[in-house]
């Protein structure tokens, strides 16, 4: 091992180029009429990389953006009939960078600022699955044999919900086949705290139109006489809570799955607190379901979220109008058991029940991604509590995340494997936000976490085999 740590040390610098080369493409998978060529352009990049590290690399064309495939090859595995598989999955595709105005420095000019670098995708997810490439390449490069099989899979459509590798997955199970999946896609609390995320919850989404007038009216010659959808819609809005944070959805807590006596517990190993979640939210009070901790309700209870609204006149100055419509766009985030699209169905039913006869409503589905949830425990988990304890000098504890990466459930149901998340980025890196940030210090540990996983998998799981 000692060598495979000295080549990642002597190779930092050169690690850092690189994944500043790979940040600079804005490939963000929204917007494919702008961004479409860049995003090819990155996984191109990243063939070319994989391949010139010494991985079998092939660029699948999807109905989307193409998915990559790179594997070690089987000379680099010690006894390879015998060795473990696992998958590493990361995703080359980015959230859109707007608000531009709101960047000290562009989103796709990566720059290094109190040891953190700068750039659209740096956290979400370049940097983290980069720090999974740069250790398989430390164990290439000095001839160390690896002590697993290693398949990495990179998509480019996991910030749209995936669309071309659920049919993929399905496509090629059978080269596809692993004993576990893990994912670096997610955070740790800090430093010192370094986490194995075995919870993700779920998400599904959906838009709410409501209808009045059949164009924008004269507000002073019909306000008053026809309903304001905007006004009902906000109205609508807020009766999705009650004044306890609980959603008023029918049947919506039916299957949600109780947090246990020990993961509330080992919770509070944890050093988030509400004055840190304060901060770093900027919000001048805290607001939650009663009688869950913030870490909780972050991570383990389900929400419904406006994530947009939209009506009338948005230019300067006033208009006096009745609008003609008003829209939400809603995402409820879910936890096990709860099923994506049976929430969908629930909220579906409560606005249509509780839209008043003054307005019509029109609602349109979106994606609908399964919550995921697996045991902390096991030979896999041991050996990445292991590993991240060795990179980062303090003891791994087990954590409940509350994004998702619904793709994960896929995975089980096709190829019957379990994913653990050893997450890489810090509650401060700004995912899905203006400047987002990697810290080079989770880069670094990060790739040597990595180095050590695959070892560890060796004394866990392939010593036990041979
Ligand atoms: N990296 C995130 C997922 C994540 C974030 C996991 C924080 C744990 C903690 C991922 O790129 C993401 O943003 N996923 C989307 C999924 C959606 C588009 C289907 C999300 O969570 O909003
Ligand atoms: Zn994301």
């Amino acid at each position: 091992m000692q060598k495979v740590i000295d080549y990642l040390t002597t190779h930092n610098e050169q690690s850092i180029e690189q994944l500043k080369d790979l940040v600079r493409f804005a490939s963000v998978s929204a917007q494919p009429e702008k961004y479409g060529r860049e995003t090819l352009a990155c996984a191109d990049w990243l063939v070319r990389h994989c391949t010139d590290i010494g991985l079998e690399t092939v660029l699948h064309q999807t109905s989307g953006n193409p998915i990559i495939v790179a594997r070690v090859p089987r000379e680099r595995v010690a006894n390879p009939d015998s060795a473990p598989t696992i998958l590493l999955y990361g995703h080359y595709d980015v959230q859109p960078p707007e608000p531009f105005e709101l960047w000290e420095t562009p989103p796709f000019e990566p720059t290094i600022r109190n040891n953190n670098l700068f750039a659209r995708g740096a956290a979400d997810n370049k940097g983290q699955h980069f720090a999974h490439l740069k250790a398989i390449e430390a164990y290439i490069r000095t001839g160390t044999p690896l002590p697993c099989h290693i398949t990495f899979l990179i998509e480019g459509e996991e910030e749209v919900g995936s669309g071309s590798l659920y049919s993929f997955i399905e496509e090629h199970a059978d080269s596809l086949k692993a004993d576990f999946l893990f994912i670096s896609d997610n955070g740790i609390p800090g430093l010192e705290h370094p986490t194995v995320t075995y919870a993700l919850r779920g998400v599904s989404a959906m838009e709410v139109e409501l209808t009045g007038p059949d164009r924008d009216l004269h507000s002073g010659f019909f306000g008053g006489a026809v309903a304001n959808p905007a006004m009902e819609l906000c109205r609508l809005m807020a009766k999705i809570h009650d004044d306890h944070g609980r959603i008023r959805i029918p049947g919506f807590y039916d299957r949600v799955r109780e947090l246990t006596s020990e993961e509330r517990e080992s919770f509070r190993m944890l050093p988030e607190t509400d004055e840190s979640v304060k901060n770093l939210t900027g919000v001048p009070e805290l607001y939650g379901e009663d009688g869950f901790t913030t870490y909780e309700r972050r991570t383990s209870r389900p929400t419904v979220e406006i994530n947009g609204m939209t009506s009338g006149y948005q230019g300067s100055g006033s208009k006096t109008i009745v609008p003609s419509k008003a829209s939400a766009k809603i995402t409820m985030r879910l936890v096990p058991d709860q099923d994506p699209t049976g929430a969908l169905d629930q909220l579906e039913q409560f606005l249509k029940d509780q839209c008043p006869p003054t307005v019509r409503i029109k609602i349109t589905r979106g994606h609908a991604g399964e919550p995921y949830l697996t045991s902390p425990d096991g030979p896999f988990a041991t050996a990445a509590r292991t590993a991240v304890e060795k990179a980062f000098g303090h003891p791994a504890l087990i954590a409940r995340e509350g994004g998702s990466i619904p793709i994960i459930n896929e995975f089980r149901n096709c190829l019957g494997i379990d994913t653990l998340l050893p997450g890489l980025s810090l509650p401060d890196d700004n995912m899905h936000s203006p400047n987002e940030k990697f810290s080079l210090e989770c880069f670094e540990k990060g790739k040597v976490m990595s180095a050590w996983l695959f070892h560890e998998i060796g004394v866990q799981v392939a010593g036990s085999r041979d």
